[in-house]
């Protein structure tokens, strides 16, 4: 099964321009490498209702596997996982879990991310951290657990 992607940057000074965005690229890099196919692509501040909307647009367009870098942590403008959990049928606990463990034996550092995954729609969301590393590094945590998952997602037929 192709898995299509869209990837989703969440920085309110990489969406002013401010900076340039390199989550977003490293994540297509990884995504590429993995063989899926990158449909969509967008740079958003950190505001719930434009990452809602941006996650919508994406499923609506096909996208089975939504990756978001960003926003994830304890700032004030920190907003992913409570825009995620405004849309989501379910939470998959477990990829939060397993990224924030094989994180913390990179960085102590990782238990300040409040990684998750869940199910919007027919799409798999996966919100990683925003530092671009980090980002690639939690992905590929949980990249085993994928193909499964998007196909669940999906609904498509599928063997265990
Ligand atoms: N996870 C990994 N694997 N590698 C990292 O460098 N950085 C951490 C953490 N998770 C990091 C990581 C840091 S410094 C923060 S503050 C949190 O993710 C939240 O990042 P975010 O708010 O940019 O999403």
């Amino acid at each position: 099964m192709q898995i299509t992607v869209g990837i989703i940057t969440i920085s309110d000074r990489a969406s002013e321009g401010a900076y340039a965005d390199l989550g977003g690229p490293a994540l297509r890099e990884a995504a590429v490498k993995n063989g899926w196919n990158v449909l969509s692509e967008a740079v958003v501040p950190d505001e719930m209702i434009r990452i809602q909307e941006t996650i919508h647009a994406f499923s609506a367009q096909g996208c089975g596997l939504i990756l978001t870098t960003g926003g994830t942590g304890i700032a004030t403008r920190d907003v992913t996982p409570e825009a995620i959990r405004g849309l989501m049928r379910v939470e998959l606990p477990g990829f939060g879990e397993v990224m924030r463990a094989e994180s913390m034996k990179i960085t102590p550092n990782a238990i300040l991310s409040r990684n998750l995954a869940a199910v919007v729609g027919q799409a798999l969301v996966i919100a990683l951290p925003g530092k671009p590393s980090g980002a690639v590094e939690c992905l590929s945590f949980v990249t085993g657990a994928i193909p499964h998952g998007v196909a669940l997602a999906q609904r498509v037929p599928t063997s265990c």
